[in-house]
């Protein structure tokens, strides 16, 4: 595969040449692309979608006993197949994985054919699946063996830095764009996420094609837009492929039908199977009197929640226009990082939450930035409209009721002139989304992507987004009168908030910090954090106290404040004296002990 190939399938975002040989891990600056750049080759999303596919078909993943087991499974497995390289993660039951990906499905075909299914005496129907578990080694035989030149490709792929280290590097950073950025890098779905989310896929695909002849699950989403984070949901359809081959009319043998069995019945039917043969599935939930019925279950093997739904391509057409628009803003993922910021900011202003209800959700709040993106005398993105006029024959798409999902796939067609011509800043950007937001007039008019401009809304529901595929929809009809105002006073106290940031400059919860830090818990974590840091002083470092128990978190920090205006003499063991009584606070290392002493008095509440 080529490197530029690798490269977007890595990521599923486009790179300019020059920064094809990058890795992922590497690109942590900011890439602004300007408009002397040089063009970049766009990858589009059904050459993604049919690379990460066939990845699938010829990889698995084997639960292990630990990350050690390297060497001996790959040992193992070079015995029948070629091995292009081994991933490894744990999911959140500390369970060790190895993800396989061998050099041709070919390759897979003859491991699996070594494969065993169960112990004799287990009464259990034999499943065939990607995901198995490598039994020890009989007398320790393969161990022998099991010294190969081979290293792991990834170490523990699926962990992420916790909020906590998050924080202190976005402390660190030098501007608000590099903080924007630097959200991006580190959050954003990996290469192995990405891996696991279309193998679960093929699993599904695996069982529900053992009762029907043309079925295929794809993910769609946050999976496969651009958009997704680590630990996103993965959105699976389920779709009947028709092809020409087998609706011919002149074949005059014809398969008899099973009449009724559409509708939400494969969907059914689905869940039954999830239940009943798909090991790694766990709480599977059918919810199919919804508007788009769906089955929830989770992957406890892949570690990833899952949301099934039925004949919704217009799902993946979605995905299919996010792909193409995040991708085209020129800034190398800076629109989708400008995405994750504002995603990140309104969670923690508790605009969206993880439940579905009269909030809006991550889909429409993304193109409310996307909407964004379009606007001014140098837009960043073209409209939908324009993407629409410029669609070929081979751009035609229609999804379920006959939904006309036409619009130019391959953005290597469009030029330049159409977008990148504005190299504002991350910073700037999203300082303008929301003063945009701000002043925008949610009474009266509806967002349209379409249109690349407001419109006048077609009816009194207090937030209107046109659905771009639909247009005759609303993506935003959820949203209750009290959540719309929340928004609109939600961006104008970003707007503030951050504007008053830029001109005061790094204090502890400078730049995006405030905007990201969750309004519930900013006021306590502002009590325990340390010094200038953004770490903090956990509650179980700051109490093994073995003498008196102060009544309030405050009080004791409040002493401790006092303390550190004076020298202490020990950092573990310390003398606090409030009053007459004198308390020793013992700390588990000194290093907390030193940093409590940093802590600031006006930083007290
Ligand atoms: P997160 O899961 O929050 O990371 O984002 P997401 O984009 O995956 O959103 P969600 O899981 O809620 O929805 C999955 C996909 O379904 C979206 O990306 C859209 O493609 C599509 N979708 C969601 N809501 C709507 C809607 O109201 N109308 C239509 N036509 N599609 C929708
Ligand atoms: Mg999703």
């Amino acid at each position: 595969m080529s490197v530029l190939f690798q490269t977007v399938i890595n990521t599923g975002k486009l790179y300019s040449y020059r920064n094809l040989t990058k890795t992922i891990s590497s690109c942590s600056c900011v890439l602004v692309r300007k408009i002397s750049d040089v063009p970049r080759k766009f990858i589009t999303f059904d050459e993604v979608v049919a690379a990460r596919r066939a990845e699938a078909r010829r990889s698995l993943v084997v639960q292990v006993n630990s990350e050690g087991s390297f060497s001996e499974l790959h040992s193992y497995c070079s015995k029948y197949a070629d091995i292009k390289g081994i991933h490894h993660y744990k999911n959140i039951s500390e369970e060790h994985f190895m993800l396989i990906e061998f050099n041709t499905e070919e390759n897979l075909k003859d491991v699996l054919q070594n494969c065993c299914s169960h112990q004799k005496d287990i009464d259990v129907m034999s499943l065939q699946s990607p995901f198995l578990w490598f039994r020890a080694a009989p007398g320790n035989k393969d161990k022998q063996m099991a010294s190969c030149s081979a290293s792991l490709v990834t170490k523990d792929g699926s962990s992420f830095p916790s909020e906590d280290t998050l924080f202190e590097e976005l402390m660190g950073a030098a501007t608000v764009s590099d903080q924007i950025q630097l959200l991006y890098d580190r959050t954003k779905l990996n290469d192995l996420s990405v891996r696991l989310r279309y193998l679960v896929a093929r699993e599904v695909e695996i069982v529900m094609g053992s009762l029907y002849a043309n079925v295929e699950v794809r993910p769609f989403g946050s999976s496969v837009n651009g958009f997704g984070r680590m630990g996103c949901d993965l959105d699976l359809v389920l779709s009947n492929v028709l092809t020409d081959e087998m609706t011919d009319p002149s074949k005059r043998l014809v398969f008899q039908e099973k009449r009724g069995g559409g509708g939400s019945g494969p969907l059914e039917l689905c869940a039954g199977a999830l239940e009943l043969r798909v090991a790694g599935a766990r709480r599977v939930q059918r919810i199919l009197h919804a508007r788009v019925p769906i089955v929830k279950f989770a992957h406890h093997h892949a570690d990833i929640d899952c949301d099934l739904c039925h004949a919704n391509m217009s799902g993946v057409y979605m995905s299919e226009l996010l792909h193409l628009v995040g991708g085209l803003d020129g800034r190398g993922g800076g629109g989708a990082a400008l995405v994750f910021a504002v995603r990140r900011w309104a969670a923690a202003a508790a605009l969206t939450a993880a439940a579905p209800g009269r909030w809006i959700t991550n889909f429409p709040l993304t193109l409310l930035v996307l909407f964004f993106l379009q606007q001014g005398p140098q837009p960043l993105l073209p409209t939908v409209r324009y993407l629409v006029q410029k669609a070929e024959k081979e751009d035609i798409r229609k999804a379920e009721d006959n939904l006309n999902c036409t619009f130019l796939r391959d953005a290597n067609k469009l030029p330049l002139s159409a977008y990148s011509q504005n190299d504002a800043s991350l910073e700037t950007l999203l300082l303008q989304f929301f003063e945009f937001y701000a002043q925008f007039d949610f009474q009266g008019k509806a967002v349209s992507l379409n249109e690349g401009a407001a419109i006048r809304k077609p009816n009194a529901l207090p937030l209107y987004i046109v659905n771009p595929l639909e247009q005759s929809m609303n993506v935003s009809r959820n949203v209750s009168y009290e959540e719309c105002e929340r928004l609109k006073l939600e961006v104008r106290n970003a707007a503030w908030q951050l504007e008053a940031a830029l001109e005061t400059g790094k204090t502890d919860d400078w730049g995006l910090l405030g905007l990201i830090e969750k309004k519930t818990t900013r006021g306590l974590k502002k009590l325990l954090r340390v010094g200038n840091s953004h770490r903090l002083v956990s509650v179980k470092d700051l109490f093994t106290n073995d003498e008196e128990q102060p009544s309030s978190i405050k009080d004791k920090l409040e002493k401790l404040g006092k303390k550190s205006d004076r020298d202490s003499k020990t950092v573990r063991e310390v003398a606090v004296t409030t009053g007459d009584k004198k308390e020793r606070i013992k700390f588990k290392n000194s290093q907390v002990a030193s940093e409590v002493y940093r802590i600031r008095r006006d930083k007290m509440i």
